[in-house]
């Protein structure tokens, strides 16, 4: 892979930029936003990636805790078929796991303290099992989550398809909120609907990067906040994956939005000119509001050139699945800032009622928003195909493992069964999980 990272400054000297970002013009320094420094393979065999992960506090910084001394945590990279070996060092005063967020590990594997004890301080555990799919996945503790993800502890694993055209660039950017709720903070006025007004890209916040004109680009975008959302917009947007890898086709929407722990793979074709990633001002209690977008990456152009075209991948074009119209579980959404209660079903976690399922079985799955604040909904162990949104079916197939609930939406899915075990159903808005946002889908074997 080619390696053009620029440090600022010489970047700056060296590019032609039509369109600086209103900060940038107006003399504030926009920090180099570099790519997490990858893990180190351990193991030799070309086929198993082994790696440890040690986490513990950290003194410096803007993170209470991180992965190996670095914020966000190692990107671990991998390709389908791999064996994946992570030896988790806890450091940490507390007990923690790491969960494999999309990946499809098996239950055993999943990270959650559900029927396994966490790793308590001091102590180590091995986490093993094979990736058998593409995506950008993440990782992160299901311990404390809610205070553990937002002291830092999170990384990107990426699973590349030898099938799918190498970009020249395949970059891991992941978002974090710099000014959400803390851990132990009081709840904010708006509850866990605050609007987010810095976004940090990579540990790096008002980011700038530079990549080389001709160059295609396969840009990993991850929303690792606990409660904000991201909502980006920037000229000639084309998205090519989601959660759960390639897209059925390329997409071009007017907004990505992307709910905490949602991602999105997009294309650049990096031309002449340099351009600026956008927030929009959204938050989780009414979608797109008042304010100016926030510009949040500068994308400057080293060596200008014309732009290629993008890639060729290997988009299927499915159509969606059919509904078939009957209904095997509702998951009612419901609960007020004002009570700090967030509930499934009426329960909050762990007082919940486990619906079981047979390995095997098609279920058909209906969320329901019933409250006046959007959930992005996430389901471990096996992904799930949108199958409608308030009775509109997507133009094409689309697959996920997290998906945002608006409010008042009605959201069907189909979950085909391939992973048994007790799988966590929660909000990804974390301080919601902890509020009792959070149930549990037995998938007998
Ligand atoms: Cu990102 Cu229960 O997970
Ligand atoms: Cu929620």
């Amino acid at each position: 892979m080619k390696r053009v990272w620029l440090c600022a400054g010489l970047a700056l000297a060296a590019c032609k930029s039509s369109d600086p970002a209103p900060e940038a013009s107006a003399g504030k320094a926009r920090r180099a936003v570099s790519p997490p420094a990858e893990a180190v393979d351990l193991d030799p065999d070309p086929d198993v990636v082994q790696v440890e992960l040690t986490a513990a506090r950290r003194e410096d910084g803007a993170y209470a805790f991180a992965y190996n001394g670095q914020n966000p945590g190692p990107t671990i990279r991998a390709k389908v078929g791999d064996e994946l070996v992570v030896t988790l060092v806890n450091q940490l005063d507390a007990p923690t796991t790491i969960h494999w967020h999309g990946a499809g590990a098996p239950f055993e594997m999943d990270g959650v303290p559900w029927m396994r004890d966490p790793t308590a301080p001091g102590g180590t555990f091995e986490y093993r099992f094979p990736l058998n799919k593409p995506g950008t996945f993440w990782y992160h503790p299901h311990f404390d989550t809610s205070g553990q993800v937002e002291g830092g502890l999170y990384g990107a694993l990426v699973v590349t398809d030898p099938a799918e055209p190498s970009p020249d660039e395949d970059l891991v950017l992941i978002f974090d909120a710099a000014d959400e709720l803390l851990p132990s903070g009081p709840r904010p006025a708006h509850g866990h609907g605050k609007l987010v007004t810095k976004w940090r890209i990579n540990g790096a916040e008002d980011g700038q990067l530079t990549l080389p004109g001709g160059a295609s680009v396969r840009a990993r975008i991850v929303n690792a906040a606990n409660a904000g959302f991201l909502a980006l917009r920037w000229p000639g947007m084309r998205v090519i994956g989601n959660d759960q890898g390639l897209l059925a086709a390329a997409e071009s929407p007017e907004l990505l939005l992307l709910g905490p722990g949602d991602r999105a793979d997009v294309e650049w074709s990096v031309g002449e000119d340099a351009f600026t990633v956008e927030a929009l001002p959204y938050t989780l209690n009414g979608g797109l509001t008042s304010g100016d977008p926030k510009p949040v990456l500068q994308v400057n152009v080293d060596s200008p050139a014309p732009a290629p075209t993008p890639l060729a991948w290997p988009f299927d074009g499915a159509a969606p699945s059919p509904d078939p119209g009957h209904t095997d579980i509702v998951y009612a959404l419901a609960g007020s800032d004002r009570t700090g209660r967030w509930v499934i079903n009426g329960e909050t976690f762990p007082n919940v009622t486990i619906e079981e399922v047979a390995l095997g079985e098609v279920v058909i799955v209906e969320v329901r928003n019933l409250s006046p604040t959007e959930h992005p909904f996430h389901m471990h162990g096996q992904p799930f195909e949108v199958l409608s949104i308030n009775g509109e079916a997507p133009p094409r197939r689309r697959i996920e493992d997290t998906i945002n609930v608006g409010i008042r939406d009605v959201v069907r899915l189909r979950l085909p069964t391939i992973n048994p075990g007790d799988w966590m159903v929660h909000c990804h808005i974390l301080p919601h999980a902890d509020d009792g946002m959070m149930t549990v889908l037995r998938v007998r074997e």
